[in-house]
């Protein structure tokens, strides 16, 4: 069974949803919001499919447009029985580094959150790790679970990351002709740390590179930790299915 722990999976995105779904059959999805608007699709998709859970949060790109009826929403949907996590939130100084400010307060606001009601913090990070490896540091109940969703630090950022208890979301970036660092990750810590995930509709694996991702595409960044680490595919699933079972408290 594969776990593929993070993926975005809307009408938006897909016009043939329910059939991507079908494709994941025996396996399971924890699908994030990717803006406050979709928090009502999310509970649907956990609501209708018994191998669906969901994360829900404000990203940092809506730092300086949420609302406060946002933050209660998602309060209120945090102790729906399918809700795993608070996720996607953290820092994103790509998109922009002028409101810094308003993007932490926004993520520690979510952080006490996630220590209110247990659950598990899904973090995007994007050209802002030190900061955000401050603030998990600093903001974050020790007992709180946290995943670094699409990791993509050094091998030095991923070692601190993980004696926080932290476990590392990999995708398909895994799988691309020129990626260095996370080869380097995959290969130095130890499988116990990692989670599989997709990012659908974004980040195809090859050799799908330039379709549109899916979460059954999971099974191609599994395959690539086993070439890459000589574990045989099987130990792959297994292993980082466990992890994502106890690091969500997937009640299966
Ligand atoms: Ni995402």
């Amino acid at each position: 069974m594969l776990i593929d722990t993070h993926c975005h999976i809307s009408d938006e995105d897909y016009e043939n949803k329910e059939e991507i779904i079908k494709h994941m059959e025996n396996n399971i999805m924890i699908v994030s919001t990717a803006s406050p608007k979709d928090i009502k699709e999310v509970i649907d998709l956990c609501e209708k499919h018994k191998n669906i859970y969901g994360t829900i949060g404000i990203h940092p790109e809506f730092a300086n447009t949420y609302t406060i009826d946002d933050l209660n929403k998602i309060e209120k949907y945090l102790t729906h029985s399918k809700i795993v996590g608070i996720g996607e939130i953290g820092l994103d100084y790509h998109y922009t580094k002028e409101n810094k400010e308003k993007q932490k307060e926004l993520f520690i606001k979510q952080i006490k959150l996630a220590d209110k009601y247990k659950k598990t913090i899904v973090i995007h990070s994007r050209d802002a790790i030190e900061d955000t490896y401050n603030i998990i540091k600093q903001y974050k109940n020790k007992k709180t679970k946290c995943n670094m969703h699409c990791f993509s630090g050094s091998l030095e950022m991923a070692e601190r990351f993980v004696n926080l208890g932290v476990t590392l979301g990999i995708g398909g970036v895994l799988t691309f002709k020129n990626e260095k660092k996370l080869k380097e990750i995959v290969t130095t810590l130890d499988i116990h740390n990692f989670v599989l995930e997709t990012d659908s509709p974004y980040l195809t694996p090859e050799p799908l590179r330039g379709k549109k991702n899916e979460p059954k595409n999971v099974q191609l960044v599994a395959a690539k930790i086993s070439q890459l680490t000589g574990i045989k595919y099987a130990k792959i699933v297994e292993i980082t299915s466990q992890t994502a079972i106890r690091q969500f408290d997937l009640k299966l």
